[in-house]
């Protein structure tokens, strides 16, 4: 068989592309040494009911890539509409306002009123290009009732009309 080669896919374009999947907005937490820890994310992705297992991928830039390689567990906070500050905070523009962002749940720090929170411990780590993924093993969860959610999509964060 001749091997083709294959288009070139452009990193920028693909992040576009990708960015046309309408997601929530998460903050990732853990706690290490140096203590607590949190990052803007929207790759998290439930994957198993039972065993109940979620998961989430890091840029291998990211300083919770070895946070949570340290601490073998990390919280996810689902991020409510009014949120939007704090996801900015922890995407690396630090906000002087934001002084107590976390409350602990399992002595892991949490984003207070958040939609749901999960606190995973990981199973399994799998290596993918340019970002790792972590995949864990729900071991508490805690859900606000009513709370409107916030949204990413197309580089913007947004709310339900
Ligand atoms: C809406 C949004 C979603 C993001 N999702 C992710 C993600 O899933 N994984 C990731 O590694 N970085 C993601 N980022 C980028 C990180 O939040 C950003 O690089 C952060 O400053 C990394 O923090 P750290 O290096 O202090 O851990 C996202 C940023 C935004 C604004």
């Amino acid at each position: 068989m001749t091997p083709r080669a294959l288009p070139a896919i452009d990193p920028r374009a693909l992040r576009d592309a990708c960015g046309r999947f309408a997601t929530g907005v998460t903050v990732i937490s853990t706690v290490t040494e140096d203590g607590d820890h949190g990052m803007t994310a929207n790759a998290f992705m439930s994957i198993s009911l039972d065993p109940p297992l979620i998961s989430i991928s890091l840029d291998r830039k990211a300083r919770m890539l070895g946070k949570v390689r340290e601490a073998r567990r990390y919280a996810v906070s689902i991020l409510t509409s009014g949120m939007e500050p704090l996801a900015r905070h922890f995407a690396g523009r630090a906000d002087p306002t934001v002084t107590q962002p976390f409350a602990h749940l399992q002595g892991v720090p949490v984003v207070p009123g958040a939609s749901a929170v999960f606190v995973a411990d990981v199973t399994q780590e799998v290596e993918a290009g340019d970002h790792v993924l972590f995949i864990g093993r729900v071991r508490h969860m805690e859900l606000s009732d009513d709370a409107q959610p916030l949204l990413f999509y197309g580089g913007r964060f947004g709310a339900v009309a």
